[in-house]
């Protein structure tokens, strides 16, 4: 069956069709990403009230585009997948009361996508032979979140931040030294640049048998050490900055990671989410399995990020679940 999947918990706005089938057909027919990043850059992050207007004036155009991508028509979509939450509420509304418009109008069962749930689908999409039972993280701008995923639709939270997510930390530094926002990309191709061992900042990997993590320390520790040294006249290099930071966050993650895989006994690890696509990260979790004989499964870049294919993939297996919406259906900014 085709899916259409709409994203607007953020500041991208997407729309994708994906065919996805119980013989593993997964099948990514569109996936326009409209994405807003241009207009808050202008304000070194997302204002809520810019994001949902701009889903608004993007929503309709971009479903139509993906249907004309797919050389589809509303006629051939079997169900209506969206994300209602976490996420910005004017901007999921927007998504919201789009797609309750559309399944309605058409008759199409409308199916309630949580945006976490959607990046770890984004892996099914990656590889059409994984299946439950794993291990998932989810590493983005507002989630560094560990998941047993038991099947397709039960997936539990076993740890994840007390504060700042992955992605806000490295953005927030980003910014500080010079990068334009969101930062986490030019901040791993600097991070090359640098020395990983110019300075120490604290593990965001809290102590003992949690799997929690805290990000606020490091982020204040790389704060102050950039505002002691500016205020000697002494900057430190960017590039070291970048390097010792991103070494701090991967090694925390993959400490973390290995205590997961170890408690859960997972055969197969999946990482999704922005995030997921850090190169530095990406090879260090490589290895870690590597080194435990767990499966690495990761989705490619274009599917890290937010987009409508990973709201669709989730929403079929809601479907097979037998999830369904009717007109009440709401967001909500909680998880
Ligand atoms: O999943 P996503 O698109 O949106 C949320 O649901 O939050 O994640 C966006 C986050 C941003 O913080 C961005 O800086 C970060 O993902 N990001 C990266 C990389 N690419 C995107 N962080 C580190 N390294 C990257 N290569
Ligand atoms: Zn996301």
């Amino acid at each position: 069956m085709y899916i259409l999947g709409i994203e607007s918990s953020c500041d991208e706005t997407s729309a994708a069709i994906v065919r996805m089938e119980q013989d593993g057909t997964r099948d990514i027919r569109a996936n326009i990403v409209a994405s807003q990043i241009d207009i808050h850059r202008l304000y070194g992050g997302v204002v809520p009230e810019i994001a949902g207007r701009a889903h608004v004036e993007a929503v309709s155009r971009i479903t139509y585009e993906a249907l004309a991508t797919a050389g589809l028509t509303l006629a051939d979509l079997g169900a209506v997948a969206v994300t209602t939450h976490p996420g910005l509420i004017g901007a999921l509304l927007v998504g919201v009361n789009f797609a309750k418009s559309m399944a309605f109008a058409r008759g199409l069962p409308l199916i309630p996508v949580n945006h976490i749930h959607a990046h770890i689908a984004s892996a099914y999409l990656a590889d059409p032979t994984l299946t439950p039972p794993f291990l998932a993280l989810v590493v983005s701008g507002g989630h560094t979140s560990f998941y047993q995923v038991e099947t397709e639709t039960d997936i539990r939270e076993i740890g994840g931040t007390r504060d700042d997510a992955a992605g806000e930390a490295f953005d927030k530094i980003g910014r500080v030294i010079g990068l334009p926002y969101p930062s986490g990309a030019a901040l791993d191709k600097l991070a090359y640049e640098g020395d990983p061992h110019a300075f120490s900042f604290p593990s965001p990997a809290l102590a003992g048998d949690t799997l929690d993590f805290s990000f606020s320390g490091l982020k204040t520790a790389a704060l102050n050490l950039l505002h002691t040294a500016e205020q000697r006249g002494n900057p430190p290099s960017p590039a070291d900055i970048a390097a010792c930071y991103t070494r701090t966050i991967v090694d925390g993650i993959t400490k973390k990671t290995d205590a997961a895989l170890r408690l859960t006994d997972a055969r197969t690890f999946v990482i999704a989410g922005g995030v997921a696509a850090n190169s530095h990260l990406r090879r260090a979790l490589t290895s870690l399995c590597d080194k435990n004989g767990v499966r690495f499964v990761a989705p490619p870049f274009a599917l890290c990020g937010d987009n409508g294919a990973m709201v669709a993939a989730a929403g079929y297996f809601g479907y097979l679940a037998g999830q369904r919406a009717d007109p009440s259906l709401n967001a909500s900014a909680a998880d």
